[in-house]
Formats: C-alpha cells, sequence, structure tokens
C-alpha cells in the first residue's frame, strides 16, 4: 500500500491551499466507486456505479468540505467553528474540529437529526444546541451569531466547503479517464451539486475529461422548493438530512441542472425507502434513506424511458447507512429468539 496523501495536498494544486495551509486529514476522500449489477438489470443501463461516499471518515461526503474549511480556520488563526446542521456537517465539524483543537458548536433542527450523527457530534465533543424549528431556522440563527475574527461558519456558505467536496468529481474522472453519460445525486442544501458541477467543469477545462456528465438532482416530495420553484415552510421527508425548505446553493443548483441539460426532480418517501432498501438487500450496499433519494431517481427516470444514451452512470451515496440506525430497523423486522438447539434455530431459519 502506498503512503495515504491527505485529500488536501492530493489536489493541492486545484483547491485554495497555501503554504500556511496545515495539511489537516483524517482520512477523507478516496472513496469506492462500486458498479451495481442489481441495477444494471434493473434499469437497462450498461455501467450503474455507486460512489459510496458512507466510507468517510464520518460517515459521509461533508468530510471532503470539512477537512478544507476546517483547515483554512486554522490558517486565518480562528478558535472556533459553528454550524447549521441536519446531521451530518455536525459530525463532521465536530470531528475536523476536535482533530484541529478548535471549539465547535452545532445548531440542528430539534427532533429531526438521526441518532447515529447527533451521537457523533457528543463524542465529537461539539457543543450542541437544538432549535424549536427547521434546519432553515438554524441556518438562519448561525447566519445571525455571525462569523467573527474568532469563528468561522462551515456550512457550505463557506466557500471552502465547496472546494473541498468538488474532489469527488476528480476522483470519479480519475477512475473512468473521463466524465460520466450521467451523474445523480440528492439534494438538500444544494451544495453538493453544486460542488460536482464545479468539479466535473474544472476537469473538462483541464482536459482531463472530454465531456461533462447530465446532472440529475432529487429532492424529497415534501422538500422540493427547487422543484416548485419556492420555499418550503414546513418540509417534511422521512429522510431528513434532506429535511430542507430554503436551500443556501439553490440558484447554483439551477445552474448545474441548465448548463448540463440536466434535470432536478421530486421523489417520494415511498420511492426512497423503496431504494434505500433495494441498496442493501440486492447490492449489498447500506446508505442513509436521503442517499437513496439519487438510485430513486434513477429508478423513476429509468422506468420513463428517459435515460436512453446515458450508458455509463454514477448515483452518489452521500451518506452510510448506520447514521440512521430507527430508519433501519423498518427494514429489519422482527428479530426471533429462540433456545440455544441446533433444532430451534433450523426451524427458526427454515
Ligand atoms: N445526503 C446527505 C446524507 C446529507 O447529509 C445531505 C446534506 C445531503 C445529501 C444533501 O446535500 O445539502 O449539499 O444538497 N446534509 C446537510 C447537513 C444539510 O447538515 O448535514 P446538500
Amino acid at each position: 500500500m502506498p503512503m495515504p496523501v491527505p485529500l488536501i495536498e492530493r489536489y493541492a494544486a486545484r483547491l485554495p491551499v497555501t503554504a500556511k495551509t496545515p495539511r489537516l486529514t483524517l482520512g477523507e476522500g478516496g472513496t469506492p466507486l462500486v458498479r451495481a449489477p442489481g441495477l444494471e438489470r434493473e434499469t437497462g443501463i450498461a455501467e450503474v456505479w455507486l460512489k459510496i461516499e458512507g466510507a468517510n471518515p464520518t460517515g459521509s461526503f461533508k468530510d471532503r468540505g470539512m477537512v478544507m474549511a476546517v483547515a483554512k480556520a486554522v490558517e486565518s488563526k480562528a478558535t472556533a467553528v459553528l454550524c447549521a446542521s441536519t446531521g451530518n456537517t455536525a459530525a463532521s465539524a465536530a470531528a475536523y474540529a476536535a482533530r484541529a483543537s478548535l471549539r465547535c458548536a452545532v445548531i440542528l433542527p430539534a427532533g429531526y437529526v438521526a441518532v447515529g450523527k447527533l451521537v457523533q457530534a457528543i463524542a465529537f465533543g461539539a457543543h450542541v444546541v437544538a432549535v424549536k424549528g427547521t434546519f432553515d431556522d438554524a441556518l438562519r440563527v448561525v447566519r445571525e451569531v455571525g462569523a467573527s475574527e474568532d469563528v468561522t461558519i462551515v456550512n457550505s456558505i463557506n466557500p471552502y466547503r465547496i472546494d473541498g467536496q468538488k474532489t469527488a468529481a476528480f476522483e470519479i474522472v480519475e477512475t473512468f479517464g473521463d466524465a460520466p453519460d450521467a451523474l445523480f445525486i440528492p439534494v438538500g442544501n444544494a451544495g453538493n451539486i453544486t460542488a460536482y458541477w464545479r468539479g466535473f467543469t474544472e476537469a473538462a477545462a483541464d482536459g482531463l475529461a472530454k465531456k461533462r456528465p447530465v446532472m440529475y438532482g432529487f429532492q424529497a416530495e415534501g422538500a422540493a422548493p427547487i422543484v416548485r420553484g419556492a420555499p418550503v415552510e414546513h418540509p417534511e421527508t422521512l429522510a431528513t438530512a434532506i429535511r430542507i425548505g430554503t436551500p443556501a446553493s439553490w440558484q447554483t443548483a439551477l445552474a448545474a441542472r441548465d448548463e448540463s441539460g440536466g434535470a432536478i426532480e421530486a421523489v417520494s418517501d415511498e420511492q426512497i425507502v423503496e431504494a434505500y432498501a433495494f441498496l442493501a438487500r440486492v447490492e449489498g450496499v447500506f446508505c442513509e434513506p436521503a442517499s437513496a433519494a439519487s438510485v430513486a431517481g434513477l429508478r423513476a427516470l429509468a422506468q420513463a424511458g428517459r435515460l436512453r444514451g446515458r450508458d455509463r452512470v454514477v448515483c452518489v451515496l452521500t451518506g452510510n447507512g448506520l447514521k440512521d440506525p430507527e430508519r433501519a430497523r423498518t427494514l429489519a423486522g422482527e428479530v426471533l429468539e429462540v433456545e440455544p438447539s441446533g433444532v430451534a434455530v433450523r426451524e427458526a431459519i427454515a
């Protein structure tokens, strides 16, 4: 095995990295790109690939952007970081802040953060504050509290977050020697679709890729402001990671959609759960519900016959299934308890 190279170091030439930027790392990036034969059979698409971002250190894609944002916070001599979050940004901020010896405060929507993410933020020693409202309220509060010389906001309104996250697009291009025909991605606050589009655009401009992919973003039906063209005041979806009514990167998400000739559409919670179960049971890949929105969208578009000529596609699976154990339990059904004997077990599994 070669020595691991920190993400910041590996892409230093393509990131706002200076000699003074600390080479902070927890081993982020370099995530698996895995073929999905079950989805290929179902959709008739020649190649379906899954970018498994749940393999990042804190279990989501946020680590790519957070390592960059926290490194730049250290470089600017900040002593604390602050963010609003549906959970994953909080877990990531808390981890990198701990690593960099910064204080960290995370503002969460009360009652709507999956338990795995919440315990991560607590374990990493962040100040965890829940506001009685949505993620959008939490982000408004963060903007109100505001940044200062000491405090850096590490939501994706911090441009370094987007810079770090675009590295996932570079990795995909490196693997294929070109961009895929299409990319499927969940959309919440819309930072990640913005980041991938920027990454693919830079890769094409530098001659690393001959083309850019068509970008297909998916919001949950009950939290689909971009699809509706208006903010959603009371967003609702079981995919709590993307339960967002006013995305911060709305305009750049529209640009990614329009410049790529793609679409941003809604998928129902039922479609999300079906894709979530399919990924686990057929592909052996366990992601969190919000991540499965990308695959729910792929299945819907394939079924509608809208993906002809898209021969190689990538679905981004943004977070690990263990983030949301309560949702996972609803898949598992009941666990049988039997006497510890061969007879009883044979009967139970027959
Ligand atoms: N998937 C997961 C697992 C997420 O946690 C998020 C966003 C998204 C998709 C959507 O990405 O916001 O860039 O469009 N989570 C944020 C958070 C909002 O606070 O962890 P996006």
